[in-house]
């Protein structure tokens, strides 16, 4: 087999920058591709040595297929750029496969619910490498983080501190408590997941003084010995491509932090990721590299464990999804609609946040694409938009297999059974292999819960 190797690919596993491809009708950027990206002398494209457009014949679509050696990749240089205790933020993606990945591949995993914590202790993770979040946890979701020993619980209000200190009287151990601090700013994303805003529902705000208050009651619970209070922690937003405002909140923080001689401090998540062809992030070596920078201008010690919990910069890349073609129509005048076979319920992110993706075929991934097209999906309304202006040869027919790249963070963990669309599979892709992680829902799936 002499699969050629698309322009960029690096067999060692590094991810190469993006070559900035700006011409929207031109072929999909290699940065917007998984590592293991290759293209066939037929012009097919291969993901972890597997045909794309076969796999969606093997598997059906739509499909969620994730090149594990990304993901692999991805992880390992988290790990590197942060040291021990970065946690993969699990909203982005979570199936006990991915959990197990990110756990062998030496990460924390930050869960948010009872339900993240459920699937990353069945995936066999072990409760003291999980972080729970969570701005409103229940009753059963602290006992239940209390009673298997979570490494970290990241407190968000005071309502919380109250409830904690009643449960942990009924547990066995005594845990080890960050406080959740909103530093006041504003990143440049969508308003939707702007997080380190003073008008927050997040955490405890610093202008306020209710970071100072909740640190007081967070000592006062350690010197009795019912917590143990170890950071801060302070997450800004999603989806940020500059590394400004994350130095900006160490500077904002350090005044506040320093004096109190904490371990530990934790700057959230937020690493944007190119969605479309001109689009280029920083590199999570980069991003680890600015805010130490900033934590040693802004005087705090080295022995601080300064780190972080990415999502979406871990799985985005990695993950494509497979559709099939069912409509093509041309309305004169107007625009083509290319109808697909998944659309809001399986990528609910353009409706929402009007987030712009890149198409294109797999069968022909080299090729210029001068045909300016929509692509909808097939649920009952007109926001059902899953690339509002995408570009795909002009061979495009009925029956081909659509890729959209860079949907491995926020799609499956926000698909929905909308229309009662059955939810898509995931494939895992190394080595020449796809072994299905997660089997797509059946017909039956849809009624088994009513009763
Ligand atoms: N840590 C905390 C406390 C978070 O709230 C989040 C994301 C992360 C870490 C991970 O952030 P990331 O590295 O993935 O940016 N559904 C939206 C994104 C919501 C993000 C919520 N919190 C989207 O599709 O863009």
């Amino acid at each position: 087999m002499t699969a050629e190797s698309a322009p960029g690919v690096d067999r060692a596993g590094a991810i190469p920058p993006d070559p900035s491809v700006a011409d929207p009708s031109g072929p999909v950027a290699r940065g917007l591709l998984p590592v293991t990206a290759e293209v066939d002398p037929a012009g097919r494209l291969r993901v972890g040595g597997v045909d794309l457009t076969g796999l969606a014949e093997e598997f059906g679509t739509p499909l969620f297929v994730y090149d594990e050696a990304h993901l692999r990749a991805m992880c390992r240089e988290a790990v590197e750029a942060w040291g021990d205790g970065v946690a993969y933020a699990t909203k982005a993606f979570l199936c006990v496969a991915m959990a197990r990945l990110a756990h062998e591949e030496g990460m924390c995993l930050d869960v948010s619910t009872g339900g993240e914590l459920h699937v990353a202790l069945s995936a066999g993770v072990p409760a003291d490498r999980l972080v729970l979040h969570g701005s409103n946890k229940s009753d059963a979701e602290l006992s239940a983080a209390l009673e298997v020993g979570v490494g970290r619980i990241i407190i968000d209000s005071f309502d919380e501190i109250d409830r904690l200190e009643r449960l942990v009287a009924a547990s066995p151990g005594r845990p080890k408590v960050l406080a959740r601090i909103t530093p006041g700013i504003e990143v440049h994303t969508h308003e939707f997941v702007q997080t380190g805003q003073d008008d927050s529902k997040f955490g405890f705000g610093l202008a306020s003084g209710a970071a100072a208050e909740a640190v007081g009651r967070l000592s006062a619970l350690d010197a009795r010995g019912v917590v143990e209070f170890v950071g801060i922690h302070a997450h800004l937003g999603s989806q940020v491509f500059a590394l400004a405002p994350f130095a900006r909140a160490i500077d904002v923080l350090a005044g506040f932090f320093a004096p109190l001689g904490l371990p530990e401090l934790v700057v959230g998540g937020g690493l944007g990721v190119a969605y479309v062809n001109g689009e280029e992030a920083p590199p999570m070596a980069e991003w680890a590299v600015s805010v130490r920078q900033a934590c040693r201008a802004a005087g705090i010690p080295d022995s601080v464990r300064v780190t972080a919990e990415p999502g979406r910069s871990i799985v985005a890349t990695a993950g494509i999804t497979l559709y099939r073609v069912g409509t093509v129509k041309d309305i004169a005048g107007h625009r083509t609609y290319v109808s697909v076979d998944g659309g809001m319920s399986d990528n609910p992110r353009p409706v929402l946040y009007g987030s712009g993706y890149e198409a294109f075929l797999p069968r022909e991934v080299r090729s210029a694409r001068p045909k300016a097209i929509r692509v909808v999906g097939k649920h009952c309304e007109t926001g059902d938009v899953v690339v509002s202006e995408g570009y795909v040869p002009e061979d495009l027919v009925v029956g081909d297999v659509l890729a959209t790249p860079v949907t491995g963070a926020y799609g499956h963990s926000m698909a929905s059974n909308y229309n009662k669309v059955p939810r898509p599979a995931v494939a895992f892709i190394a080595d020449g292999v796809a072994r299905i992680v997660v089997r797509r829902e059946t017909l039956d799936d849809l009624v088994r819960l009513d009763v």
